[in-house]
């Protein structure tokens, strides 16, 4: 049937990657049949900020619980508003609200893409990061006691439940069974931090009986960084809570190249509400208005979106294609200036949706 697409392109670069995000969407709907409606947006945005005193109208909860999914492009204007208003006002709100509790990001190296680890070659690095999204070390359990005297103390506790570790930890176990390679790595710090961490260790290996396919192992997580730059080809899923999976999840695009390329999903998995798709990157200020922003992020979110919605073919379809039109170099393809060519932002979105259509 007919799923439904809240389009929020948001500020700066969003609003000029978005609509080659929905261009190469409407073309993979195009080819494999699919029924997509879009719908835009304009809060969650500084302009709307400017004119409404808030980032979101007081119906947003209703408003995009009716929707399949959300395609997100890119929030923050510091000039225009704080960004913790703009980031607390909006993203962090439907992160919440929809109990978007698992924040998952591909890291793969590309074709053409100039690797920032020496001697790595395209299918040597493809991993996924899966952060806890809703709880863990982000708490506001905590505060500052005898505030400005020599006697200040400082604390801000980790909170995590059975229910919300064990639901991150199922949500990477099945990512990870239904790989070829059904490897999974926890990140850890149980030697260091000795109550949150070994009980972390005690769900992860209980969550292992219940895959006993998926080949396990654990990393204390200051190794684990080190390995993500040493030998990004050992990994496979990897899972971790939520101060070590933000950690993790920018350095492994980061190992990848460019930040205009990763993209990432807020994911409910209960389906109960809509998950959010979005590029890693943010607005850009520094470039926005000149049309010369990597859409592909934004692109591999929709993917990674039309995925989600259960249409893994036209999902792997889009994802080729964009390898395709990379491959081809900035010869041949019209790439944006970031990754080393001349073209613009419509150019290399058409050019995408065009390889889809020819492929
Ligand atoms: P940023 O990701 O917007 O930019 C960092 C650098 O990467 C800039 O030099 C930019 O030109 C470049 N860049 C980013 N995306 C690119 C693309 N698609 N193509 C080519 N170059 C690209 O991060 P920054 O500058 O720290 O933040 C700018 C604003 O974005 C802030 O208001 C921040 O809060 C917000 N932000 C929002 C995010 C979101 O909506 N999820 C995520 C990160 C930042
Ligand atoms: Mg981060």
């Amino acid at each position: 049937g007919r799923q439904r697409i809240a389009v929020i392109a948001g500020d700066g670069i969003g609003t000029e990657v978005m609509p080659e995000g929905v261009r190469v969407l409407r073309a993979a709907a195009d080819v494999f049949g699919l029924s997509l409606e879009f719908t835009e947006f304009d809060f969650a945005s500084a302009e709307y900020y400017e004119r409404h005193g808030d980032m979101l109208p007081e119906d947003w909860f209703e408003t995009l619980s009716a929707f399949d999914a959300i395609y997100f492009g890119a929030v923050g204007w510091p000039d225009r508003v704080p960004d913790h208003i703009s980031l607390w006002g909006s993203l962090l709100k439907f992160r919440r609200g929809f109990d978007q509790y698992v924040n998952l990001r591909p890291c793969r190296l590309m074709p053409g893409i100039p690797s920032p680890l020496a001697g790595r070659e395209p299918g040597d690095i493809d991993f996924y990061v899966v952060r806890e999204n809703t709880e863990g070390e982000y708490s506001s359990v905590g505060g500052i006691m005898f505030e400005g005297t020599d006697r200040e103390v400082v604390l801000q506790e980790t909170v995590m439940s059975r229910t919300g570790v064990d639901r991150i930890l199922d949500f990477a176990f099945e990512l990870a069974d239904r790989r070829p390679a059904r490897h999974l790595t926890s990140a850890t710090k149980s030697n260091g931090i000795s109550i949150t961490m070994p009980w972390w260790d005690s769900r992860v290996r209980e969550a292992g009986r219940r895959f006993p396919e998926v080949r396990l192992d654990q990393y204390h997580i200051d190794i684990l960084t080190a390995n993500f730059v040493l030998h990004p080809d050992r990994f496979d899923v990897v899972v971790a809570s939520n101060l070590f999976g933000d950690i993790l999840s920018d350095l492994g695009p980061a190992c990848t190249g460019t930040i205009g390329v990763a993209p990432s999903a807020n994911i409910n998995p209960s389906r109960e509400f809509p998950s959010l798709f979005e590029p890693v990157h943010g607005s850009a200020p520094d470039i926005a208005g000149r049309g010369i922003a990597n859409p592909i992020g934004q692109i591999w979110s929709g993917a990674m979106m039309l995925e989600h919605l259960g249409h893994e073919d036209a999902a792997a379809a889009v994802v080729s294609a964009i390898e395709a039109v990379l491959a081809k170099g900035a010869r041949r393809s019209p790439l944006t200036p970031d990754i080393g060519g001349t073209g613009t932002t419509a150019e290399l979105g058409a050019a995408i949706a065009e390889e889809l259509g020819a492929s």
